[in-house]
């Protein structure tokens, strides 16, 4: 092709790809139809025609990149350039006026003279997206703030998100922040879909399950909507006073805002809204669950600052959970993993805020006895965000009304149970055999917060242990291929010939369980130590516990005086700990875990400022030591991890088949690295 026909293709693709993105914008972030669909069809039918033909000349913001794209295998994590902070609550007036009481004492200013930024604290899932240059460059989720997963494929998919950005005086590179919801409507109509077998509970799970499928071509299906909020990192500043202001420059970059947002005066302004919003809330069309005040001048923001994760400067009033009558059926009593037997109430099926509930817990049988709670009663039941439902109050008494009564035996193994000395609850005495605890003992093992092993979840960690295939946790090791094929999930009967047939497990489910094992062999000490499930032993005192002993045989032999001298760490806590491992079944569980192969990661914690005020950026595939563990090393040592080279990049580590950051770091004449040159350079030993 000749350069002048190239040119004039260059410009049509340009001149097509501008068109349908406003045409995109108009539509669905300013809600205005410009054209009718069949004509915008046939401008992106065009647009894909001259794609094809010329693929080199697809560019970042093409609208034809937002269907999706092929599965990937796991998420990619992103290190935020800035924390992504959470907001603390209020529920009550009087809370909301402590509030005040602390901004006027840190501002010396009277609050009712305060101008606020008003907005619905929308209730979908948080997103970072990292414009570069003005194009969306990576958009992650907010995992635990600091490091978030690469839901960019997903994400390009929500048509009301801006490929590109409109204007000229964005940063060179910004992360703007928001939250990804699907509307009422939306939910309704994925969740009466017959494509699906399993229900989304509620709307923000079907955001955030459509937003961590590694498939983006089922994101691209799902009626993703976003709204903007805030920025993060910046690499320059922009020229704005306030946070209403700031709404305004990301609404004119081409950011969708909440329409209801709104700029009021001191705590009545914040509490007029609040009701206003409260009274229309079933009508707007999207979940909210409570207003964000935010104080709107900048330069108090920076004065009041931030308090543990949480800017000083903003406050959730969050919505009362809400509450609807029905009655008690029945009572039966749970046993959770450390034997604990909890009452839960069978209720007559009712929906609270848009999820069916038919149990609630009943907490203890001092808490049935203050709420006067029996069977036949009728309740009222409260369900605020994804916490379990309970019973807040008896309505009305039930004519037949039934004693609620402790069982004399464990339900789920007939073992005497005990009160716990000082405590309301009781307990099974079967902590080796009760299946209940045994099934706990495992889902708590293989928790996100544990060992965080995917795949096997509880309704097949019930089968397993009722079938006896495993019966503590160290035997997850034993699985293998030829034991997970032949194993029975469930049976069914064939509708035409009423013959009942068997379930196996599929092999993908298969490849998977086996492949999350074999990935969860090298873990983090402390949370091998929490993943045991020690009672009182929660994630905070695991990770004291790991920074005490460097190894699990230095934990089992530690005393009792030893370990109550460890922050935090009470007598109760302490007596549990040495009592695990005085037991023989425990210390055999875990001498077979860790002969089965199971090993300690390095300890990266930060130790150093080693790498205080540099930039690195990594490409290409790692032999040595995981891309995630590279960055974790970087960044506990007090260094920064960059997706892209710049000029601040102190240095590009560089694996096998690098991409095209690599040719970047020449250009701009960065330092590279081997990954061989930078590990032996830090005298990293794996
Ligand atoms: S501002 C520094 N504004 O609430 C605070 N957050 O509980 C940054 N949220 O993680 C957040 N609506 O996902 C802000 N209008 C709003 C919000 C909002 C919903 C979410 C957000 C955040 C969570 C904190």
């Amino acid at each position: 092709m000749s350069r002048e026909n190239k040119n004039k293709i260059i410009k049509v693709l340009a001149s097509l790809r501008d068109e349908i993105n406003f045409l995109n914008y108009s539509y669905y972030t300013l809600d205005k139809l410009q054209i009718p669909d069949y004509e915008y069809d046939l401008l992106f039918k065009k647009l894909l025609s001259y794609e094809k033909k010329y693929p080199e000349l697809i560019s970042l913001d093409s609208p034809s990149q937002r269907v999706g794209s092929v599965s990937l295998d796991k998420f990619k994590s992103v290190e935020h350039k800035q924390e992504m902070l959470s907001l603390n609550n209020v529920f009550y007036s009087s809370e909301l006026s402590l509030y005040m009481e602390r901004l006027e004492k840190k501002l010396s200013i009277e609050s009712k003279k305060i101008s606020f930024s008003v907005e619905p604290k929308l209730d979908g899932l948080a997103i970072s997206i990292l414009y570069t240059d003005g194009f969306l460059d990576i958009a992650a989720t907010r995992g635990d703030g600091a490091i978030g997963e690469d839901v960019t494929n997903n994400v390009k998919t929500i048509k009301s998100i801006p490929l590109k950005l409109i204007g000229n005086d964005f940063p060179k590179s910004i992360e703007v922040r928001g939250e990804i919801f699907i509307t009422k409507r939306g939910f309704k109509k994925i969740n009466s879909s017959s494509d699906r077998e399993k229900k989304f509970s509620n709307a923000r799970n079907a955001a955030a399950g459509s937003i961590r499928q590694l498939d983006s071509t089922i994101a691209a299906k799902r009626p993703l909507d976003a709204f903007f909020y805030t920025v993060g990192h910046m690499s320059a500043n922009i020229n704005i006073n306030s946070q209403t202001d700031l709404l305004k420059k990301l609404s004119s970059w081409g950011f969708k805002i909440c329409d209801l947002n709104k700029e009021v005066i001191g705590q009545d302004g914040c509490e007029n809204f609040y009701k206003k919003i409260f009274k229309i809330r079933d009508k707007i069309p999207y979940d909210i669950d409570g207003i964000v005040y935010k104080v709107n001048n900048l330069n108090y923001q920076k004065i009041l600052g931030y308090i543990s994760r949480a800017p000083r400067w903003a406050i959730a009033h969050k919505f009362p959970a809400e509450e609807k009558i029905t009655s008690v059926e029945n009572v039966r009593f749970q046993v959770g993993r450390t034997g604990v037997l909890t009452p839960v109430a069978v209720l007559k099926p009712v929906e609270v805020g848009g999820v069916i509930i038919s149990n609630a817990t009943l907490h203890n049988m001092d808490e049935i006895l203050k709420k006067d709670i029996h069977i036949g009663d009728i309740v009222s039941v409260r369900r605020a965000g994804d916490v379990i439902p309970e019973i807040v109050s008896v309505v009305e008494k039930g004519l037949l009304r039934k004693t609620i009564y402790l069982p004399k035996k464990c339900p789920e193994c007939s073992a005497l149970l005990y009160k716990v000395k000082n405590m309301v609850f009781s307990k099974c005495s079967n902590t080796i055999n009760c299946p209940a605890q045994i099934k706990g003992s495992i889902e708590h093992y293989v928790s996100k917060k544990a060992l965080d092993i995917q795949g096997i979840g509880e309704k097949l960690i019930g089968r397993m242990v009722d079938e006896k295939i495993i019966s503590n946790i160290s035997d997850l090791y034993k699985l293998n291929k030829n034991v997970l094929k032949n194993f029975t999930v469930n049976s069914a009967v064939r509708e035409d010939s009423g013959k009942e047939y068997e379930i196996k497990l599929r092999e993908k489910s298969i490849d998977n369980i086996l492949r999350s094992i074999k990935e969860k062999m090298e873990v983090k000490l402390s949370n091998f130590i929490y993943a045991l499930g020690i009672n009182e032993v929660g994630e905070v005192t695991a990770k004291n516990l790991a920074k005490k002993y460097k190894s699990i045989e230095e934990l089992s032999k530690a005393k009792y005086d030893d370990i109550i001298l460890i922050k935090d760490i009470g007598p109760v806590a302490a007596k549990n700990i040495f009592n695990f491992f005085k037991n023989k079944d425990n210390i055999d569980i875990v001498k077979n875990i860790l002969k089965s192969g199971l090993f300690f990661k390095k300890d990266l914690k930060r130790k150093t400022d080693f790498f205080y005020g540099k930039t690195y950026v990594i490409t290409g595939k790692l032999q040595n030591i995981s891309r995630v563990q590279l960055e974790e090393l970087i960044s506990d040592n007090g260094g920064t991890i960059s997706n892209n080279v710049s000029s601040k990049t102190t240095a590009l580590i560089v694996g096998l088949e690098p991409g095209s950051k690599l040719k970047k770091a020449n250009e701009l004449n960065i330092k590279i690295n081997s990954e061989e040159e930078f590990l032996k350079n830090i005298n990293y030993e794996k």
